[in-house]
């Protein structure tokens, strides 16, 4: 305590003890020590306050923002989110500060591409495509898991009142040649490239594709169409050439045009309204040399 308050003091015990009137000048002095107090005794009280309501909404200030979702997740990908088991102990401050764990996008993470014997698998998926070509001998038939969830999906239709068949299916290396040399012979090269692979580069090569009913642009649209693109997801299988994704795909929309992929990507795929090349990030264009 220094002099001044000392005399402050002083002047105070002088007035209640000897019951003294102060000069004008002392009650002025007085007034103001006395308003200091006060504003000082204000600011304090604030800060109190201020401390006790962060500590009571700290808790909801969180919580709001790990709701918050995270910017670069695109629109309508779905993502799973790591729950974290509620913590008894309120203080634990470690559990409580952590870092949440970011949600990961149901895109595979990683793409594990595996070339054996000049087929290419990705994340254990065969992919033909335009970039991805299957070796002259590859022969392997058609894929007995893929037929019989064909012959399931073909009896869900049924059950439905829809009427589904294969029009086309498993195709050798020489077969979707000729097929390709045909249509070229008729509309040239340029433009069977839209719409017929060559050979080495037809999914129909992999036993793992089929065309349903119709192969042709009248099947747009029917009520079989809808169906098929509407459940063959539940059975592991995608619309592989979708509409609008021509330039992605490298072929024009195929409504009829199936493949078997699983139904954990079918599912992804159809519900994200995406393709294949999209799903793994991969190309569809033909080297110059083919
Ligand atoms: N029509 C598809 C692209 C094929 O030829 O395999
Ligand atoms: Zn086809």
């Amino acid at each position: 305590m220094d002099n001044n308050d000392n005399e402050w003091f002083d002047d105070y015990f002088e007035e209640n003890d000897e019951q003294a009137q102060p000069s004008p000048q002392k009650t002025t002095t007085r007034h103001i020590r006395w308003g200091a107090v006060a504003i000082l005794v204000i600011i304090i009280l604030l800060i109190i306050l201020l401390i006790f309501l962060i500590n009571a909404f700290k808790d909801d200030i969180k919580e709001d923002i790990d709701k918050k979702p995270p910017k670069d997740i695109p629109a309508g990908v779905q993502t799973s989110v790591t729950t974290a088991p509620p913590t008894t102990d309120v203080t634990d401050t470690a559990t409580t500060t952590a870092e949440p764990e970011p949600p990961k996008p149901l895109y595979p993470v990683e793409t594990d591409i595996e070339v054996i014997d000049g087929v290419t698998y990705i994340n254990g998926i065969l992919i033909v495509n335009k970039t991805y070509g299957l070796p002259e001998w590859f022969d392997p038939g058609v894929d007995p898991v893929a037929q019989a969830k064909l012959e399931e999906m073909y009896a869900a239709a049924a059950d439905d009142g829809i009427t589904l068949w294969t029009a086309s299916g498993y195709r050798t290396y020489e077969e979707q040649r000729i097929l390709y040399e045909d249509y070229a012979a008729v509309d040239g090269y340029e433009a069977a490239d839209t719409y017929s692979a060559r050979p080495g580069h037809s999914e129909h090569e992999t036993g793992l594709t089929f065309d349903v009913n119709d192969p042709s642009s009248t099947f747009d649209g029917t009520p079989e169409a809808q169906w098929l693109e509407q459940h063959c997801a539940e059975y592991g299988f995608i619309i592989r050439y979708p509409q609008g994704k021509e330039d992605i795909t490298g072929f024009m929309y195929e409504s009829w045009h199936v493949r078997y992929v699983g139904e954990e990507v079918a599912k992804f795929v159809m519900e994200n309204g995406i393709c294949l090349e999209e799903y793994f990030g991969i190309t569809s264009v033909y080297s110059e040399n083919e």
